[in-house]
């Protein structure tokens, strides 16, 4: 059932090939970001950049950024717990909980766990998965799934992410880049079988990995390592590469989805994608025809919080009500693996 931009074995609509005997309620949102703003002129005292150049090539005016002494899992915890609030759930009405990120406090035990245990939601199932920024998406899918299977009624998802933990902030082509957040949704059954994900894909190139790695040690460095830094435990990145990636796989991605629903980009209320750098989430807004502000957009205020961005703009559509009940919207994401994913919700 996967598929992937080239329409390559493309996924078929939940819709027409399966009975939908119920739906699934994207019941409540929630989002925590550390106190901590960062400007880009701030960053300008670490490395040599400046708020012109930050802004001009990324769109990024400000991010937030985590202290020392805060676990991840805190804003996880901390989104979470608001999603159920605006859900009306107690955290015991939690079965299970995803937590998508790249950069969890520990390997073991996951990120998932603790915050079970933290808001008091044990025994409910839990786990950690890593699709780098995509991860929340690809969470979504999952969990819509389990739901619309009658396995589970009520299903957490957070992405969370600290990247500036694994950033080099030496190295000036990366750390201007990201943010620490986490975003969070809360799934619920629901008896209307048109109401949740319609229609999603999950997919990856392992082949194109090295433009994008994390390495420990020698062992994990590609035959050519000419983007290595010289630093181990921090983020590569083969900007140009990730750039046409980015800007190829997003379009062909959304088109994808709206060739195997037989929707046009007028259909959707909005698309709420990874927030990578605003001059690729603007190229392919102006190559799909989008109307201003069809593409929502907040990388300015937090950066590129890897696995937290579309949760953290999920929240602050519902919140301001600019998606409500009977919308068509587009999530849409990709990163590290290479990975990408969509989900298309009637809400
Ligand atoms: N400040 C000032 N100058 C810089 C900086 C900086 N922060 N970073 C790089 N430069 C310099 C380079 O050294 C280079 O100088 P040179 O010509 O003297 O060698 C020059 O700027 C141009 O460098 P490029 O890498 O060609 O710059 P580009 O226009 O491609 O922008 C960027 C770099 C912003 C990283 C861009 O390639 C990009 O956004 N790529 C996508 C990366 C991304 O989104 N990563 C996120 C993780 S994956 C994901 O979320 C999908």
């Amino acid at each position: 059932m996967n598929g992937g931009p080239e329409g390559r074995a493309g996924s078929l609509p939940v819709g027409a090939t399966t009975r939908r005997v119920c739906g699934v309620r994207l019941a409540g949102t929630g989002m925590a970001v550390p106190d901590n703003i960062v400007t880009n002129d701030q960053v300008a005292k670490l490395v040599n950049t400046s708020d012109e150049w930050i802004a001009q090539r990324t769109g990024i005016k400000q991010r937030h950024l985590i202290d020392d002494n805060t676990p991840l899992r805190e804003l996880g915890r901390d989104a979470l717990k608001t999603a159920l609030e605006n859900a009306h759930l107690a955290p015991s009405n939690l079965d299970q909980l995803i937590c998508a990120t790249l950069t969890p406090d520990m390997i073991c035990p996951n990120t998932a766990a603790r915050i079970v245990a933290d808001l008091g939601a044990v025994p409910a199932g839990a786990m950690d998965i890593n699709a780098a920024c995509s991860g929340f998406v690809y969470g979504l899918n999952f969990a819509s799934g389990l739901i619309q299977s009658g396995s589970y009624q009520t299903i957490g998802v957070i992405g969370a992410e600290a990247l500036s933990r694994i950033v080099d902030w030496t190295d000036r082509r990366t750390c201007v880049l990201f943010g620490d957040g986490a975003g969070a949704v809360v799934l619920t059954l629901s008896d209307d079988p048109d109401q949740g994900c319609l229609y999603q894909t999950m997919s990856s190139d392992g082949n194109r990995w090295a433009n994008l790695y994390c390495p420990k040690t020698e062992r994990d460095l590609p035959a050519n390592d000419a983007i290595f830094s010289g630093t181990y435990d921090t983020l590569q990145m083969n900007g140009r590469e990730i750039y046409k990636f980015a800007v190829s796989t997003l379009q062909a991605a959304i088109e994808q989805v709206l060739d195997a629903c037989d929707l046009k980009t007028s259909d959707l209320k909005m698309i709420i994608p990874h927030q990578s750098n605003l001059r690729i989430l603007e190229s392919v807004s102006k190559r799909l025809g989008l109307l201003p502000g069809q593409m929502y957009i907040n990388i300015d205020r937090f950066a590129n919080t890897s696995a937290a961005s579309v949760g953290i703009c999920l929240h602050e559509l519902v919140t301001s009500q600019r998606i409500v009940r009977g919308d068509l919207i587009l999530m849409v994401a990709l990163g590290g693996g290479l990975t990408w994913a969509t989900s298309l919700w009637r809400l």
